[in-house]
Order: C-alpha cells, then sequence, then structure tokens
C-alpha cells in the first residue's frame, strides 16, 4: 500500500457501480482516499450536491480510509488542501481517453507537484455511465447490479425530474 493519500473526483450523478470499483480498488491501494464530489456549476444535475454524497457515503460505507467531502473550483486546489498527491480517475474505453488526457496535462501544468493515475475498470463495468442509468430510469429499464439499491431508490423518486429533462 503506498502510503499516502489519493482523491477519486467526479461528478457522481448518481455513483455507479462502475465508480465504486475504482473506489474500492483506489481504497486497497492507499492509506486514505477521498471521494472529491465536484459541486456543479455549469453541468446541472439531477441530484443535489447533498444527494450525491449522501449515496456516495451509503455506497462506500463498508471502506474504513475512504471520505466523501464536495469541492468548487480547481480539482488540484482541493486534492493540494487534503494533502494528497494522487488523483485517480477510472479508464472505460478508448473514447474516454482524449478528455481524460488534456485533464490530467491540464492539472499537470498547474500542480506539477500531483500525479493523475488512471484505473481501467473491470470490463462489465466498461459500458456503464451516470448518464446510461439516468436514461434506463427515464425510459422504464432496470438499473439493478448497476448501481447500489439506495441508489435505484433515488433515481425511482426522480423519474418525474427524468423525464422532464
Ligand atoms: O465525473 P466527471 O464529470 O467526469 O468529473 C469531472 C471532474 C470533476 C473530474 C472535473 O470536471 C474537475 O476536476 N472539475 C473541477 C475543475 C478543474 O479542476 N478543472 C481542471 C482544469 S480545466
Amino acid at each position: 500500500m503506498w502510503n499516502d493519500v489519493a482523491v477519486c473526483p467526479g461528478s457522481f450523478d448518481p455513483v455507479t457501480m462502475g465508480h465504486l470499483d475504482i473506489i474500492e480498488r483506489t481504497a486497497a491501494n492507499f492509506s486514505r482516499t477521498v471521494v472529491a464530489v465536484l459541486d456543479n456549476q455549469i453541468k446541472s444535475p439531477l441530484f443535489s450536491t447533498a444527494e450525491r454524497c449522501e449515496m456516495l457515503r451509503k455506497a462506500t460505507g463498508h471502506l474504513p480510509n475512504v471520505e466523501v467531502k464536495h469541492f468548487n473550483g480547481l480539482l488540484v486546489e482541493f486534492a493540494r488542501a487534503e494533502g494528497a498527491k494522487v488523483i485517480v480517475r477510472g479508464l472505460r474505453a478508448l473514447s474516454d481517453f482524449e478528455y481524460e488526457f488534456q485533464y490530467a496535462l491540464t492539472n499537470k501544468h498547474l500542480a506539477p507537484e500531483i500525479e493523475t493515475i488512471f484505473m481501467v475498470t473491470r470490463p462489465e463495468f466498461s459500458f456503464l455511465s451516470s448518464s446510461g442509468v439516468k436514461e434506463i430510469v427515464r425510459f422504464g429499464g432496470s438499473v439493478q447490479g448497476l448501481v447500489i439499491p439506495a441508489v435505484e431508490e433515488a433515481l425511482l423518486a426522480k423519474r418525474g425530474a427524468l423525464l422532464q429533462k
């Protein structure tokens, strides 16, 4: 285990099993993992920041070295404030790469002391995304196995809002 702090950032609107896989594998390799939930000012999320954090706390309750926090502004400033030297992002497919590469290089420019590392998702989650699960629920499909049960319930409770999006 690296005796260090890692940050797992994202919008988590909502957290999926794919995110959870990356968080679990990060937690297994770092002494402390901080899940950093973006307070979206530009994107308009389905779930509020408090709701997204609450779902993540339920999903990560079995991981004693994981904390869930939210942030505004630059990720590298949040990472610095947390004493983290590593940012961990999940990579699903080649299509993620260009966006992630650009972000990683921008963050490197802003904070040369912080490393971004990529974890390849498990193949069974390689198709999974927050927008995908929202679309499934919008059209009446089941997201069982793709999100934890509490998230499934929360999505069903927001179906009205999803239908209006
Ligand atoms: O789950 P997402 O939406 O792919 O996560 C994107 C996230 C939160 C990692 C990214 O938007 C982010 O770090 N935003 C904070 C602003 C920032 O630091 N930008 C980098 C320089 S452009």
